[in-house]
């Protein structure tokens, strides 16, 4: 049976930076499900087509790391059948060996609700737009702006809205630095392989 992390939060907490370095130590696929988000906002004309028909040609695209990327996809990412047309890609990325980490919104709730981990990762909004800034060259005010809008509009949709899942297991990276955040996941990701 592969190994499942599923982690979970809102932009900007360090959950795509804890994903990536989780699958390089254990040696998991890893698969930034925002990007499939981003990739479906960006390609425009009917969204749900859109997301069926995605091709590793839409996802690096160098242009979907962009906030208004992020909204759009925040946007298309509310319609139930956008995100039904996306299910099955993501569950059976999920299911390669030896083990596959997913990051994005409803990772822990919804695609993969039996993954022996589950993490949300979260962090003051302050700190998430200030690190978006940083990242982006851009505005403190106008991404803490951004961010608000887009963390409200996926806590409050009706389909798979972000919220962590019961057992999830959350992390505050508000004031841990990078390695430190990541050796809490590490210890938890040992913990969980140990199983109940
Ligand atoms: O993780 P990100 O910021 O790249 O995601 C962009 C948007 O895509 C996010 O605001 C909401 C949506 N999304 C989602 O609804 N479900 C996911 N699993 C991942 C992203």
């Amino acid at each position: 049976m592969p190994f499942i992390i599923a982690i979970d939060g809102p932009a900007a907490s360090g959950k795509g930076t804890i994903a990536r370095a989780l699958a390089a130590h254990f040696g998991f696929h890893h698969l930034d499900t925002g990007l499939l988000y981003r990739a479906t906002g960006a390609k425009g004309g009917d969204p749900v087509l859109a997301a069926q028909t995605l091709t590793s040609g839409d996802l690096n695209r160098s242009d979907l790391r962009s906030a208004e990327a992020g909204q759009a996809a925040s946007r298309i990412a509310a319609i139930p059948e956008v995100r039904a047309a996306l299910v099955d890609f993501q569950r059976r990325f999920a299911a390669q060996e030896p083990g596959a980490v997913l990051d994005g919104r409803d990772i822990g709730t919804v695609i993969c609700p039996d993954a022996p981990l589950k993490l949300y990762v979260t962090a003051s909004d302050r700190i998430r737009a200030a690190r978006r800034a940083a990242e982006l060259g851009a505005d403190e005010a106008v991404m803490l702006a951004e961010l608000q809008e887009r963390d409200r509009r996926d806590s409050e949709r009706a389909t798979a809205p972000l919220k962590p899942a019961a057992d999830a297991v959350v992390l505050d990276t508000s004031h841990l630095s990078i390695a430190d955040a990541i050796a809490r996941a590490i210890a938890e990701a040992d913990r969980a392989r140990q199983g109940p």
